[in-house]
């Protein structure tokens, strides 16, 4: 019988997703390179992740869509990353800082007066797709549209939904191109994200909207993680008063936190990529042509690179750390992502004096998420 042609796991099954992490954890040590349908050749090892990070020629990025950089491969990525990454710079990061605080004291004013709230919903979601609206200079209230887009792509990835994908894929279409036909039919004094998309050349050609649409896809995605990323620190803080209240006598310590508990339990849980050649990992034969999983969550909790690496340590070197990925994929948007939730956390601890879970504690969501699904929080 060929192994190859069984799955060792499934990555639906309920008692995987109960428990993302812990499942994950310990698929490390006994399969280490596991074979499903739905995520094709899955691995789990520090090692073994960061080997394939360092080596796109061998293991492609490439996507059938249209996905600015992130589905592409050197040469062509390169100078899309490149003209980018100027949007995310320091001071770009500087000009949107008052603006997402804002936003956050709004969001936590009738919370914090209530005594009580449930974060993702009220908070985490909200607060970061406000922030993008913001950045991008669309109208705030746009925000929920985007959370139904973010929410429903989701769930066609979990169930494979395919229709329901392409879809929503049309429908984000249309309402950003509507937006880009608003910015171009009425400029305005201040420039945003949309504007500087509008006019960025890569090779002496301006994006058309297609290719602006794809770049945008993928920074809403991202503010999906964000808020999962909200909602695992708030969660972990609620559960751990002692370090709670070390960050809220001292905020300063809040990006280390960020870093340390997001490496703990990963917002983002898998990103793929595709075998160019036939290849061996751990005693795996892996031919030409297939798809592989890089699995974060696992890698940032594997004993072979961290020390106890289920405690959370703010004294911690992040250099073998994967949150934010490594080599030429490396996340673009993290220093959006590191101040949206730095300024969310400065705002919730100087506001309160503590913040507890209220009831049972609290469901986890599926992939391609993870961290709790919901957060009923009690406030002091
Ligand atoms: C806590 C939140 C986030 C986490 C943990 C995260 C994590 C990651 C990781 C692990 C990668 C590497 C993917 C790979 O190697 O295949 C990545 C890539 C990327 N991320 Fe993020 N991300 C976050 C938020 C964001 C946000 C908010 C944006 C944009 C607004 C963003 C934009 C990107 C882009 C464009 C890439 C691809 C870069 C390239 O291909 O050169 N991310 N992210």
């Amino acid at each position: 019988m060929n192994r190859e042609q069984h799955d060792d796991w499934n990555p639906r099954d309920a008692t995987i997703q109960e428990d993302q992490r812990h499942a994950y954890d310990e698929l490390r040590e006994r399969c280490p390179v596991a074979r499903s349908k739905f995520l094709g050749w899955s691995l789990f090892r520090h090692a073994d992740i960061a080997a394939v990070l360092s080596d796109p020629e061998t293991y492609s990025n490439a996507s059938r869509h249209l996905a600015i950089p992130n589905g592409m491969d050197p040469p062509v990525h390169g100078p899309y990353r490149d003209a980018l990454a100027a949007y995310f710079g320091h001071d770009q990061m500087e000009q949107l800082e008052p603006r997402a605080r804002a936003i956050a004291v709004n969001l936590l004013a009738p919370a914090i007066a209530g005594g009580q709230m449930e974060f993702i919903d009220a908070f985490a979601t909200p607060f970061v797709l406000r922030t993008l609206c913001a950045w991008l200079g669309w109208p705030e209230r746009q925000w929920e549209c985007l959370g139904g887009w973010v929410h429903g792509s989701q769930q066609a990835a979990f169930g494979q939904d395919h229709a329901a994908g392409s879809a929503l894929a049309s429908l984000f279409s249309e309402h950003a191109k509507a937006n880009l036909s608003l910015h171009r039919a009425a400029p305005d004094d201040i420039v945003d994200a949309t504007d500087a998309l509008l006019s960025t050349e890569v090779d002496g050609k301006r994006f058309d909207d297609d290719e602006i649409v794809s770049v945008l896809r993928n920074w809403t995605a991202g503010q999906g993680t964000v808020a999962t990323g909200l909602g695992i620190l708030v969660l972990h803080l609620a559960q751990e008063p002692a370090l709670q209240d070390r960050l809220r006598r001292d905020l300063t310590l809040i990006p280390a936190a960020i870093e340390e508990i997001l490496r703990v339990d990963g917002p983002l849980v898998a990103n793929r990529r595709v075998t160019t050649r036939e290849v061996e990992i751990q005693d795996r034969t892996i031919p030409k042509g297939e798809p592989l999983t890089l699995m974060w969550i696992a890698a940032n909790r594997d004993p072979r690179a961290f020390d106890d690496p289920n405690a959370v340590t703010l004294e911690r070197s992040e250099e073998a750390g994967l949150v934010w990925g490594q080599g030429i994929h490396l996340c673009l948007g993290a220093s959006l992502a590191r101040l949206q939730m730095r300024v969310a956390l400065e705002e919730l601890l100087s506001r309160t004096t503590r913040v507890e879970i209220s009831g049972a504690p609290p469901r986890r969501a599926v992939y391609p998420s993870n961290g709790p699904a919901a957060l009923l929080l009690h406030l002091g």
